[in-house]
């Protein structure tokens, strides 16, 4: 039995880029703690096996194969679920190029998905929450590429700065609603994502991550998912429009 704050028994959360890394990890803990779970995301094979995950350990799990830029389709998806108490919407890419080797359409695919996919989710979930009077929380995706302006993030923090700024611009519209919205910036977590460039650089940046962490190591998606759980549930009730840190100390913001 969990602690009543973080239970989500008879609640409905809708997760973008749930087939794999942090969307997975937090798709999965929030049907552990009782929550019906829309599963969203381009990787159809993944969100099956996220899917099964969840029904092996006895939860819930409704699976939607789209991707976050088509617009009407996270709509349809949206709208199917009976009712929404959470939107975690996390789906996102990432892009590396220096600011001189920027090319437009690398801004606009990186906006696309991480910032306007994340938009998109948000108006839908809002407007769902707003229509049925029933509250609920929004986490948003942002990144620790917020604070560190790095080397070829360009394209990538700018989405994420986009991400903090649409979740406290929403957190102040919405909170007299009962609506919540705030955000997670995580630190260098292993995934997918950060598998995927698997580079010399890519495990020279990971140890080095590591060691500028007080804790000395890099983090788990599921550090993540633990940071969205709380957001979601009850027990971050005065909680909003905030940005969440999951990011082992290497970054130290007021
Ligand atoms: N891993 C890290 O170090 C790290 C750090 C900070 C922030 N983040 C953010 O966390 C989120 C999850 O990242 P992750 O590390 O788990 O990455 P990941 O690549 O493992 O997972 C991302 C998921 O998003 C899905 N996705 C991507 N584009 C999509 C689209 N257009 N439509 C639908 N689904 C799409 C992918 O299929 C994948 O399942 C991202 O927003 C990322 O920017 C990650």
């Amino acid at each position: 039995m969990p602690l009543k704050a973080y239970d989500l028994t008879g609640r409905t959360a809708f997760v973008t880029g749930a087939a794999g890394g942090i969307g997975r990890a937090s798709a999965v803990l929030l049907a552990e703690a009782g929550a019906t779970v829309h599963c969203a995301d381009r990787d159809a094979e993944g969100l099956h096996e996220t899917a099964t995950l969840i029904k092996d350990h006895g939860g819930t799990a409704r699976t939607h194969p789209l991707d976050v830029t088509d617009r009407a389709q996270l709509a349809q998806a949206v709208r199917s679920c009976e009712r929404l108490d959470v939107m975690a919407a996390i789906a996102g890419i990432m892009h590396r190029s220096t600011v001189l080797e920027t090319r437009d359409e690398d801004l606009d695919r990186v906006l696309d998905v991480n910032f306007k996919g994340v938009l998109h989710a948000c108006q839908e979930a809002a407007w769902l929450m707003l229509a049925r009077r029933s509250g609920g929380s929004i986490v948003t995706m942002a990144s620790g590429a917020i604070d560190t302006g790095g080397p070829g993030l360009l394209c990538y923090g700018a989405a994420k700065a986009a991400v903090v700024q649409l979740t406290k611009t929403l957190a102040n519209e919405v909170g007299k609603h009962g609506i919540r919205v705030n955000a997670v910036a995580p630190g260098w977590t292993r995934t997918p994502m950060t598998d995927r460039h698997d580079s010399e650089e890519q495990r020279q940046t990971e140890t080095w991550m590591a060691r500028m962490s007080p804790l000395g190591r890099v983090g788990e998606a599921e550090d993540v998912a633990h940071a969205v759980l709380y957001l979601a549930s009850d027990a971050s009730s005065f909680t909003t429009g905030q940005i969440l840190r999951p990011n082992g100390g290497v970054a130290m913001p007021w």
